[in-house]
C-alpha cells in the first residue's frame, strides 16, 4: 500500500506570503483590517480571519464608504483603478499582489502605452483576470477559447501582446498562441503562466498516472484545483475532488493499492497532513 502526498500540493509562494500578510496585520491590531475580496479561495482559512476580526470586502461600493482601516490586497492583485479609489478615501492600503501577478501589470501598462494591444489569455470572470484587465485599456482582450479568436475586433496591422492568467493551462496557452502566429500578426508573446502551477499541474499529472485513486483537495471556487482534477482525472478515473476531510469518503479508497494526494494552491497544509493521515490510517 502505498500514499504519495505531492511535493508541490498546497500554497504557492504568493498565496503564502497573502496569507501571512493578513495575519501580521492582525497581530499588530493599528486599525481595522480587511480584505479586498476573501484573500484565498478557502474557506475554512477565511472563516478563521473572520473570527479574528477580519472582514471581507467585495464590492468597490464597499470599498468607497470606508473611513478607516487597513485594505489588504489579496494575490491575485486588482486594476489600477482600485489603487486610485483607496488613495481617495485615504485608505492604507498592503499590497499582497503576487510578485508574479504584479509583473504581469507592468508588462500590460507599458506594452499598452507602447501601443501594443493586449490579449490576456485566461478566464475573464476569474478576478486575477479583471485584475490584470485594469491596467491595459479598452482594447485589451481577454481570450479563453481558439473559437473566439476568429471574431476578434483586432485589425491585420495591429501589434499584439499577449500575456496569460498565471494559473492557465501551458497547453492550451500555446494552442491558442500558435492560433494567433498563424494569422500573421506582429505578436510580442510573453508566457506569464506562473511556474508554481506548472510544476504543480506536471507532478499531479505524473502521480496520477501512476495511482489507483488520486485526490486533489481545494476550495470549491478555486481555479487552479479544478484544473488539476481535470488533469488528474485524465490520468486516473478515480479521481476525487474534497475540500477537506470532511468530503472525504474512506469508500473510495477501499480496495486500492496506492493513492496520490495532491492540493491546489489555496490549501493549507494543515487540511493536506488531516487527509493524508486519514488515508494511511484507512490503509
Ligand atoms: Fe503567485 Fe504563482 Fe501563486 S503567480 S499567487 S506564486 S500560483
Amino acid at each position: 500500500m502505498e500514499v504519495i502526498v505531492a511535493k508541490t500540493a498546497g500554497f504557492c509562494f504568493g498565496v503564502k506570503r497573502a496569507v501571512e500578510q493578513v495575519y501580521e496585520q492582525i497581530e499588530k491590531a493599528e486599525k481595522p483590517v480587511y480584505t479586498y475580496g476573501p484573500i484565498i479561495h478557502n474557506e475554512f482559512v477565511v472563516k478563521d480571519l473572520e473570527e479574528k476580526g477580519v472582514q471581507v470586502l467585495n464590492t468597490e461600493k464597499e470599498l468607497s464608504a470606508l473611513t478607516d482601516g487597513i485594505v489588504v490586497i489579496r494575490s491575485h492583485g486588482v486594476g489600477k483603478h482600485v489603487y486610485d479609489l483607496l488613495e481617495a478615501h485615504h485608505i492604507t492600503v498592503v499590497d499582497a499582489t503576487c510578485p508574479f501577478v504584479k509583473k504581469i501589470h507592468r508588462i500590460v501598462e507599458e506594452q499598452t502605452g507602447a501601443g501594443r494591444r493586449v490579449i490576456i489569455i485566461g478566464s475573464p470572470d476569474h478576478p486575477e483576470v479583471q485584475g490584470i484587465r485594469g491596467w491595459g485599456n479598452d482594447t485589451t482582450l481577454v481570450v479563453e477559447k481558439p473559437e473566439q479568436i476568429d471574431d476578434l475586433p483586432v485589425g491585420k496591422d495591429e501589434k499584439l501582446c499577449i500575456v496569460s492568467q498565471t494559473t492557465f493551462n501551458y497547453k492550451k496557452f500555446q494552442d491558442l498562441v500558435e492560433k494567433f502566429e498563424k494569422k500573421g500578426y506582429d505578436i510580442l508573446v510573453l508566457n506569464t503562466i506562473c511556474n508554481a502551477t506548472q510544476e504543480r499541474q506536471v507532478e499531479a499529472r505524473r502521480i496520477a498516472s501512476e495511482v489507483d485513486a488520486m485526490i486533489v483537495i481545494g476550495g470549491r471556487h478555486s481555479s487552479n484545483t479544478q484544473k488539476l482534477y481535470e488533469i488528474c482525472q485524465k490520468e486516473c478515473k478515480n479521481t476525487y475532488f474534497i475540500q477537506s476531510l470532511g468530503d472525504f469518503n474512506p469508500e473510495c479508497v477501499n480496495s486500492v493499492r496506492s493513492v496520490g494526494i495532491t492540493a491546489g494552491a489555496s490549501t493549507p497544509n494543515q487540511i493536506i497532513e488531516e487527509v493524508h493521515t486519514n488515508v494511511r490510517i484507512k490503509f
